[in-house]
């Protein structure tokens, strides 16, 4: 599979016991002297920063993407809309003319994915460059048996497990400030070239991950929605 080249937005379909709810994704791997180029067109004034460097790119990819699935999402001019952190960190979106509109946003390795979707539906995502360099904390016995079985190499398993367990810490907004058992994953199952993992504590969240290039990327949606696979393919593949 090819890595993102540029930058994204998607229409998602999750349905639900007879119920639709909208949701929109956006992706951005644009360099950081791009993102500056484009900073009035996405940035709202009460999001601009004062980092440098690879926080900057970050910080700008995440906004990127956001706005890109924001857009999609409310149809109002990326500018007009305003995500700042809240007391946890966690990003908070307001939005003229809409409300309860919520967001989650991921970043590393120069990408980043958000996922835009109604406050009656919590969704997380998170992303993680694929790196062999990088410590990851140890699976349970359990997850390492479950690993074993997907069509993966190695370090694939390890990071889309990471990613699964990492968007449900943002689902929850707690991050990972509490014990990290408390992310376990409980099942995998393979649907394409898709993971979906449950938890063992968290049953009413599931996670559905996949690689895209040199990413794992996880989005956590409530365990009985049923997401679009078929149009999610999408953020599989390369975009232009
Ligand atoms: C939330 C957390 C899991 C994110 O993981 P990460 O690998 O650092 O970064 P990611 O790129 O995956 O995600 C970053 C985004 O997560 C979101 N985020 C941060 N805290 C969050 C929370 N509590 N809940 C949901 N989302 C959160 C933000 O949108 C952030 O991007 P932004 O700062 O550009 O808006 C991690 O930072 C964490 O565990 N935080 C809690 C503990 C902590 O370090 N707190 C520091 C502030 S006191």
């Amino acid at each position: 599979m090819t890595e993102w080249t540029n930058s994204h937005h998607l229409s998602l379909t999750v349905t639900r016991e007879g119920l639709t709810f909208p949701v929109s994704m956006g992706v951005s791997s644009l360099s950081l002297s791009a993102l500056q180029l484009e900073i009035h067109r996405f940035l709202h004034p009460e999001e601009r920063t004062a980092l440098t460097g690879i926080a900057q790119h970050d910080y700008l990819l995440g906004r990127h993407a956001a706005k890109l699935a924001a857009f999609n999402f409310t149809g109002v001019a990326p500018a007009g809309i305003r995500i700042r952190p809240g007391v946890f960190g966690q990003p908070v979106l307001t939005c003229p003319g809409h409300s309860n509109v919520q967001v989650s946003i991921a970043h590393s390795g120069g990408s980043a994915m958000a996922v835009v979707f109604p406050e009656s539906h919590p969704m997380a995502v998170d992303i993680e460059v694929l790196d062999a360099d990088r410590f990851l904390p140890p699976l349970s016995p359990a997850e390492s048996l479950l690993i074993a079985s997907l069509p993966h190499t190695p370090e694939e398993q390890q990071f889309l497990l990471w990613t699964a367990r990492e968007a449900l810490s943002k689902v929850l907004r707690t991050g990972f400030t509490t014990d990290l058992e408390l992310f376990n994953v409980k099942s995998v199952a393979v649907n394409g070239d898709f993971v979906i993992s449950t938890f063992v504590h968290f049953l009413q969240y599931k996670a559905v991950s996949w690689i895209a290039g040199n990413m794992a990327c996880s989005l956590v949606l409530p365990e009985r929605s049923q997401v679009d696979i078929a149009a999610l393919q999408t953020l599989t593949s390369r975009v232009s």
